[in-house]
């Protein structure tokens, strides 16, 4: 898979690029990533790539001209599934649509900063805008991070143990339930017996139950949706 993201201030997505899943996942070669700065594809000679608000209002919007300038470069180099757009007013980046892009070949994320980007470019060249939640951040840097890593962890050969991103919360509608490492007893708090006796049937009959029970108390929506598959 190949990433390009696009952002006004790529510096933010430097470091969370580099380490743990999505860095190693690059090292191994299971995702190529690239950051563009927005600025570097400016016409104007002060490389801006932003501008006040028609009919005025409080922030600043990103100008088309860049925008273009930078997706029409890298689609005349390759097709892109998705160009990608995160921003609140968007339908909800969940784990089905983490699944559904991992399997892609080329994605474009842009990156909103301020207070948005001028729905030119939203009409002309976005294919699919994303929301991570009811809540406002103040760059689509974050979100965006948000999204890649989702997508990146499930790619193959990039979780140690290729049954952890199945198994993980939300992937059956469940959460997953607590787990422990060593030490067997900390400052007196025990490991939970059954999890140290060996027996994989009953661990595995806890470890649901203990999911049942974390989902019930903090998610109750999503334990009606298990319950009503088939
Ligand atoms: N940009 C700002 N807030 C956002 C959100 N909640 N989801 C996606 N992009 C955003």
């Amino acid at each position: 898979m190949r990433i390009d993201l696009i952002s006004a201030v790529p510096q933010v997505l430097e470091s969370p690029l580099q380490h743990s899943i999505i860095g190693n996942a690059q090292e191994q070669r299971a995702v190529e990533i690239y950051t563009h700065d927005l600025h570097d594809y400016s016409d104007d000679k002060h490389h801006k790539v932003d501008d006040y608000p028609y009919g005025g209002g409080a922030g600043m919007v990103l100008t088309p001209q860049p925008i273009f300038s930078c997706i029409e470069a890298l689609q005349a180099e390759r097709g892109y599934d998705e160009i990608i757009f995160p921003t609140p007013d968007a339908t909800r980046f969940e784990q089905p649509q983490a699944n559904k892009l991992s399997l892609s070949q080329n994605l474009i994320f842009l990156c909103g900063h301020y207070k948005g980007v001028d729905q030119r470019v939203r009409e002309a060249l976005i294919t699919q805008e994303y929301s991570i939640g009811d809540v406002v951040l103040s760059g689509g840097e974050l979100a965006v991070l948000t999204m890649v890593d989702a997508i990146v962890r499930l790619l193959p050969g990039v979780l140690g143990n290729s049954e952890s991103a199945l198994t993980d919360s939300f992937q059956n509608d469940l959460l997953e339930g607590p787990v422990y490492t060593r030490p067997a007893v900390f400052r007196g708090m025990k490991v939970p017996g059954v999890l140290r006796s060996g027996n994989h049937h009953k661990i595995q009959q806890w470890q649901h139950k203990q999911s049942l029970q974390r989902t019930r108390e903090v998610r109750p929506d999503l334990l009606e949706k298990f319950n009503n598959e088939d």
